[in-house]
């Protein structure tokens, strides 16, 4: 539905030039929910802006549904734009007009009556919940009522993307769940191909199907929601990661410790299994759960644990070798006897 290839955008300003986007290639097919993740200055919303033309790229192709955007006259992006919807952090309503008067106006440039306007946009405050505070202003409203108009809005002219910059970012966390369950059902019932820009992991965690990481104008690593948060391979995508799920010891405990410490991954069907309590059945050794978590990402099990080994030392081998038969993701964090030997020789 979104093809991006090799899209730059470079600002120029006082004399200097600044990457907002270097060299993106992206494919975002239709029906899906699809979150670019990242910290402030990243490129995000520039690469979001680019994906409608409201920002024009350096370089580089934007095509949607087939239409390469770039090729189109002011007029015809005019048009084409119509079905690309957008929402912003801020909501960017009218405040002098009502709810229903801010919905309805999206359709005005599209030629729409005003008879036919005021029913559709009725039909979408249904939509989206807010039908009772149709003759109400903005101002009267929640941060999380107000998105909710400004997701009417840019339905209001059936539109196949809906292009979402920090749409959560300025909202508490039970609205943000109640917004992104509502653009969920959005998506699946309109069949409305959603990308979604966020700081935060857990927004990608809950509703994307799949994610991009990007630093400095780069995406750095991609791929389904499910496989980057069991097998994140680039650094920064990791620090995102521990954002949802903490998997640190504190060094205290490192210390402390005699086993060795082994951090393991179980995804997919293996989650629901007994890997941990047959591990310690069949090996003569002693297991001690110092972190563990099931997560469900997309309806499917993601299981990590970080566990203390202890025994003798080709037995605990032994089973670390089950381990990594059975899992893909198996870390040792931590030898056997590691923290005595730093503790010696630091004393
Ligand atoms: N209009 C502009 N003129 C000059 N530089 C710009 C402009 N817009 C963005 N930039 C620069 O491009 C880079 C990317 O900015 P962008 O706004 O896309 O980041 P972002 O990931 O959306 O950040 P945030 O999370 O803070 O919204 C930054 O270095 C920024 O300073
Ligand atoms: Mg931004």
């Amino acid at each position: 539905m979104i093809t991006i290839e090799q899209l730059s955008k470079v600002y120029h300003s006082k004399g200097k030039s600044v990457i907002g986007v270097d060299d993106v290639t992206l494919n975002i097919d239709q029906g899906e929910i699809y979150g670019i993740v990242g910290y402030s200055g990243a490129g995000k919303s520039t690469l979001l802006r680019c994906m409608n033309v409201l920002e024009r790229p350096t370089s580089g192709i934007v095509r949607i549904d087939g239409i390469d955007l770039m090729s189109l006259s002011p007029k015809e992006l005019r048009k084409a734009r119509q079905s690309i919807g957008m929402i912003f952090q801020g909501f960017h309503l009218a405040m002098s007009k009502t709810v229903l008067e801010n919905v309805a106006f999206a359709l005005k440039a599209s030629g729409v009556g005003r008879k036919e306007r005021r029913k559709r946009a009725e039909e979408l405050l249904v939509l989206v919940g807010l039908d009772d505070k149709a003759n109400q202003y903005p101002a009267q409203l929640s941060g999380g009522q107000k998105q909710r108009v400004s997701i009417a809005r840019a339905l209001a002219n059936n539109p196949k993307v809906l292009l979402c910059d920090e749409a959560t970012s300025a909202l508490d966390p039970n609205t943000t769940k109640s917004i992104l369950k509502l653009l969920q059902e959005i998506n699946r019932e309109l069949g409305l191909t959603i990308v979604l820009i966020t700081h935060e992991m857990e927004v990608v965690k809950e509703i994307c199907d799949r994610c991009a990481v990007m630093e400095e104008g780069r995406i750095v690593e991609q791929g389904s929601t499910y496989d980057i948060f069991a097998y994140p391979e680039n650094e920064l995508t990791k620090r995102f990661i521990q954002t949802v799920i903490d998997f640190q010891i504190p060094e205290e405990q490192l210390v402390k410790s005699q086993g060795t410490i082994v951090h393991m991954t179980i995804t997919g069907e293996l989650a629901g299994e007994s890997i941990v309590s047959d591990l310690l059945q069949h090996h003569d050794i002693r297991g001690n759960i110092l972190h563990g978590k099931i997560d469900y990402i997309q309806n499917q099990a993601l299981g990590m644990f970080v566990m203390e080994l202890t025994g003798d030392r080709s037995e605990v081998e032994r089973a670390i070798g089950t381990l990594h038969d059975k899992l893909e993701e198996v870390e040792v964090l931590q030898d056997a006897g590691t923290a005595d030997q730093s503790m010696a020789r630091a004393e």
